[in-house]
């Protein structure tokens, strides 16, 4: 239990508002996660997986009006509008807990409301930071489980006067007296993901999947963390954390941001194809960091499980993953086989002959609908990871040597270049972009930008945003700064073929990264930045020609002016938020391409 005034003041205000039957204090057991599992079958909403197979595992089916995160229905509500800016729905914060008040008003009746402390990165590290969420689900509370530190050891932590992040959450599904619940209660009408930086609230109403209500992940360790990172000197970010160490013994750590469906997962728990190399996760989607006492950047997992996209991952593409996910997990959306485990898309090259479908139909490889939904996910323990970094509950976090950025670009873009400083960087993260693929017709060649990979998750304007970047430079020393670095592992030939093969061959790219913070690793100077020579990407026992890896490490200059247009066009949005470190980028980097057009 807890001594904290304001938090007790505040659990009975909203206990007013919500007018649960019961308040439940969670106090992070195993004890209680079984209970509470046990509770969720009984109410026919959680099936418990066949335990030879899948031992301590469930499934779990949504609504289907309610399978992945809602951006349209997701407000940053500051009090100026400015201070969302143009990339967010920005809402009033009065008028916005006016609505809200109408849906939260009695939403909990005949539902307990769970009060759930929980800690974003390790117990009692600098770099984290508490949150109490409270919800009328069970899918979340035991989802919190495992995605967070959570329960009483928190509320020892957060003491008598600690501060935390308000995080109300709430289906939106009252039962009256009597009334049968259904396996997935939510409101799917009226969903609304709000926060209220100034406050550091959450308040989500409506829907029950993943980042809508799992309050920790994307609205608090993205959207309110970022805000507060920028009124405290540190960096809250959409990357990956991974160590790897070199044969020689050497480990560095390496932070990533892809935008949605750029294999961020997959790179967390890479395993390299070059001989006496390893890498090991820190984390697979969110970082934490701040300057260490000695001028660096260290990094810390906020979370303490992977909510990971379950369609797609196999034993092929990221066995860590799949080895993560062998019990003590949780499956939404996913299909049944008929001995109780699971399956999805891409799992095994054939399909069971039988399977449940993610909407409970009976589903065999004949059936035109997939089985499982395509944002079908798993929740994993990090803990469970073979490849878990021994640092990764470090309270210091892990010093960080070179930051990537990346997107999916059939042209343009090298396999890898390397910024020619900080502000060079931050240019770099600024325009990061994602082509579509010929699979969405018509649409070929069109670019969506995804800055830093944080479109949808900065919780203010995303030009202080920006102006936050480059402000990180001058807290400390040059040396100290991490190298970053621009990753396309999606480059195509004339013919539409990958020039690349991915996966744990990108550990050779990995290798280059390692080198150049080392001061080695051989590089050309072009107009766009440091481009590996030809020789310079290690590829003993890879099958790649001289004139294929020429292709992967071009750069256009002709094409390169056309892609100036399109950032000129990008950075519009922005208005006079754009800081100036960003134009000079833009334009220093246009002389150059002139210049070599001009030779
Ligand atoms: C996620 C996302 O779910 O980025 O991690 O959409
Ligand atoms: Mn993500």
């Amino acid at each position: 239990m807890t001594e904290n005034k304001k938090l007790k003041k505040w659990v009975e205000e909203m206990a007013e508002m919500c007018r649960p039957d019961q308040i439940y204090w969670c106090d992070g057991s195993q004890e209680e996660y079984d209970r509470l599992c046990d509770e969720a079958v009984a109410r026919g909403s959680f099936i418990k997986l066949n335990e030879e197979k899948r031992p301590g595992s469930y499934l779990v089916r949504s609504d289907p009006a309610d399978v992945a995160r809602v951006e349209g229905r997701t407000f940053i509500c500051s009090k100026r509008e400015e201070d969302a800016g143009p990339t967010n729905n920005w809402m009033d914060p009065e008028k916005m807990k006016d609505t809200l008040r109408g849906h939260f008003k009695a939403s909990m009746k005949g539902r307990t409301m769970y009060v759930i402390p929980y800690s974003m990165g390790p117990l009692g590290s600098e770099i984290s930071h508490i949150g109490i969420e409270l919800t009328d689900s069970i899918y979340v509370v035991t989802n919190m489980r495992i995605m967070t530190r959570m329960g009483q050891a928190v509320l020892d932590v957060l003491g008598a006067e600690g501060d935390f992040v308000k995080c109300l959450h709430s289906v939106g599904a009252p039962l009256a007296e009597g009334e049968k619940d259904v396996p997935w209660p939510c409101d799917a009408n009226n969903k609304f993901i709000s926060h209220f930086p100034e406050e550091k609230a959450i308040w989500s109403y409506g829907s029950g999947y993943g980042g809508n209500a799992l309050l920790g992940k994307k609205c608090f360790a993205l959207r309110i963390a970022s805000a507060m990172a920028k009124e405290q000197g540190w960096m809250a970010e959409h990357m990956l954390i991974l160590g790897i160490t070199s044969p020689e013994g050497e480990k560095k750590y390496i932070a990533a941001a892809f935008p949605s469906a750029c294999g961020k997962t997959n790179l967390a728990m890479l395993i390299p194809t070059l001989p006496g190399w390893k890498v090991e996760t820190v984390g697979d989607d969110i970082a934490w960091m701040a300057f260490g006492k000695d001028g660096r950047l260290y990094a810390v997992n906020p979370e303490a499980g992977f909510f990971g996209v379950a369609p797609g991952t196999s034993m092929e593409s990221n066995p860590n993953a799949m080895l993560s996910l062998t019990k003590n997990s949780i499956f939404t959306n996913v299909a049944m086989t008929p001995d109780g485990d699971v399956w999805w898309e891409g799992m095994t090259d054939e399909p069971p002959a039988k399977l449940t479908s993610w909407i409970g139909e009976e589903w065999t490889p004949d059936s035109d609908k997939l089985s499982s939904h395509p944002n079908a996910r798993f929740t994993a323990p990090a803990a469970q990871c073979p490849v878990i970094d021994p640092n990764w509950e470090n309270p210091t976090g892990v010093p960080i040597s070179a930051i990537l950025f990346g997107g999916r670009r059939p042209s343009v873009i090298p396999l890898i270049h390397q910024a020619l400083s900080w502000q060079h960087g931050t240019f770099l993260g600024s325009i990061v972009s994602s082509e579509r693929t010929a699979a969405a017709a018509g649409k070929v060649g069109v670019l969506r930008r995804d800055p830093m990979a944080m479109l949808p998750f900065c919780g203010y304007n995303m030009g202080d945003y920006f102006s936050h970047w480059l402000s990180i430079e001058g807290r400390t020393t040059p040396d100290k700064l991490p190298k970053i670095f621009y990753v396309n592992w999606f480059r195509k030939d004339a013919e539409g073929n990958w020039l690349w093969p991915g996966y744990g061959e990108n550990s050779r790219v990995l290798k280059w990264v390692f080198e150049r913070c080392n001061g080695s690793g051989n590089a050309v100077e072009t107009p766009i930045g440091n481009v590996p020579a030809l020789d310079a990407v290690d590829r003993t026992g890879l099958d790649i020609s001289d004139q294929e890896m020429a292709a992967l490490l071009t750069v256009d200059p002709e094409l390169w002016l056309k892609e100036v247009e399109s950032i000129r066009e990008h950075y519009k949005t922005f208005g006079d938020k754009l800081p100036q470190g960003l134009k000079d980028e833009l334009s220093s980097l246009e002389d150059r391409l002139l210049q070599a057009v001009k030779k």
